[in-house]
């Protein structure tokens, strides 16, 4: 039972990007199972930063056959950016990415209205990708799929009735300039000589490598608290990150499921809008956006800072079935004299242990902190667990403790080297 899921187990960038990489060394397949250029994958190796928001982070092995799966959105144009900007390093690419023929494409449309919606009351504070509109019609079933490029006929009759309903939407509910067909038609068809060679059936492709016992990494984009049905709601992004999604992404059995993995910042960050118990509006979130260098790698936006909170992360591996952590960016933490933890949550006198999903809930409680004495030493350069400063030995300590999860991997650098393995 090969597969092992890599899921973001709190907002996003949670330093899946490292992580999947790192991993890569030993597997064969890695394939994303949701999500789409909202995602921001940040690998670095040397001196060298390389960010992915579609093709798998595994793409730096060569080894590694890497999938994007059916369960994701796929902007054309994004994904032939990324092909050529990785092409541009001389890592081949050829007859090692594989796109699922059923993945929905996201249109100039989705785009448009993902925008035109950020723009109304009711902000999400989305990446402006498409990802939701792009979802809605998936559901709608007025999708286009991969494979829809493959056939000018279809392609032309779906996208031709799809525009004209939006150019409705768009001129009699948001007032704004309706769409030409035709541009958008010629440029699609464009896309299928373009994408042509990397079409599969990834269900089918996957299946086979499992018979095989090849090694497979699933990874994960956003973050258990952004999940559609586990997350923030609705302060959440359009599909399923959690370990769940894995499967009907992908289109692999649960029981190939072998272990999960969970990658958590040493802290937290959210990006957008909705509750953040633990965020701190003050000079340590400030200290913390600085140090952790906390901008958004798909939007530049600077994310929202806070300490770790233990409430949402019990909740986030009860619901993905975490068994080990990750743990990322130990680093960030050097300089602090202090460090905290939430262990709980005060919700208007009486004592929260567990995580409330309602957002209602969650803009009124206020967290109760646990506070453990900083280490004040630089730890970037440790590769044991044992030669860490006792106080950092104990953070992870009390994270394992506290979580009921087993902290696998310490990172303590965005390089490679940077790593300690438990
Ligand atoms: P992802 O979306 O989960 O892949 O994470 P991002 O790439 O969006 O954000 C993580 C950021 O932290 C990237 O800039 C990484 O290079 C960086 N990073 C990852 N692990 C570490 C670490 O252990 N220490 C430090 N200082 N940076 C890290
Ligand atoms: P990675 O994979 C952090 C957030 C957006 C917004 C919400 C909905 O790099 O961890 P969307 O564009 O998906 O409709 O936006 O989700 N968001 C992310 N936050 N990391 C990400 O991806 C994110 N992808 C989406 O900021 O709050
Ligand atoms: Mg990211």
């Amino acid at each position: 039972m090969p597969v092992t899921i890599i899921v973001g187990a709190q907002w996003g960038d949670e330093g899946k990007g490292k992580v999947v990489d790192l991993l890569s060394k030993d597997i064969d397949i890695v394939a994303r199972y949701q999500g789409g250029a909202n995602a921001g994958h940040t690998v670095v190796i040397g001196e060298k930063e390389y960010v992915l928001h579609l093709i798998p982070s595994g793409i730096f092995h060569r080894h590694v056959s890497c999938v994007i799966g059916n369960g994701v959105v796929i902007d054309p144009i994004a994904l032939m950016e990324e092909i050529a900007m990785i092409k541009s390093f001389n890592v081949k690419i050829e007859g090692r990415l594989f796109i699922s023929h059923n993945a929905h494409l996201i249109m100039p449309y989705h785009k448009l209205l993902d925008s035109i919606r950020e723009q109304g009351a009711n902000k999400i504070g989305t990446t402006g990708r498409g990802i939701g509109p792009a979802y809605i019609d998936k559901y709608m079933r007025t999708g286009i799929r991969v494979v829809d490029l493959l056939n000018r006929d279809v392609l032309c009759r779906k996208l031709k009735a799809n525009i004209e309903e939006k150019n409705q939407i768009l001129s009699k509910v948001y007032g704004s300039k309706e769409l030409d067909v035709d541009k958008i038609i010629s440029e699609y068809e464009e896309f299928d000589k373009k994408i042509d060679p990397y079409i599969t059936d990834t269900a089918a492709y996957l299946h086979d490598a499992l018979s095989k016992k090849k090694n497979i990494l699933a990874e994960g984009a956003q973050g258990a608290l952004l999940d559609v049905d586990h997350g923030t709601y609705p302060y959440v992004t359009s599909s399923n990150p959690t370990s769940g999604g894995a499967c009907t992404g992908l289109g692999i059995p649960p029981t190939a499921i072998k272990n999960i993995i969970g990658i958590v910042k040493a802290y937290t960050t959210r990006v957008g809008n909705g509750p953040f118990p633990t965020e701190l509006n003050n000079a340590t979130g400030e200290q913390l956006r600085k140090i952790g260098g906390e901008y958004g790698a798909t939007t530049g936006r600077p994310r929202r800072c806070g300490w770790l909170d233990l409430v949402s992360l019990t909740y986030s591996i009860r619901i993905n079935g975490i068994r080990e952590i990750a743990l990322t960016k130990l680093d960030v933490l050097d300089s602090f004299d202090e460090i905290k933890m939430c262990t709980a949550y005060n919700a208007g006198g009486s004592v929260l242990k567990s995580f409330p999903t309602d957002i209602q809930t969650l803009e009124k409680i206020e967290p109760v902190y646990r506070t453990m004495k900083g280490w004040k030493e630089k730890i970037s350069g440790v590769k044991k667990f044992k030669l860490l400063p006792k106080n950092a030995q104990r953070y992870i300590e009390l994270i394992q403790k506290l979580s009921g999860a087993k902290v696998s991997i310490v990172s303590v650098g965005a390089r490679r080297d940077q790593t300690i393995k438990m």
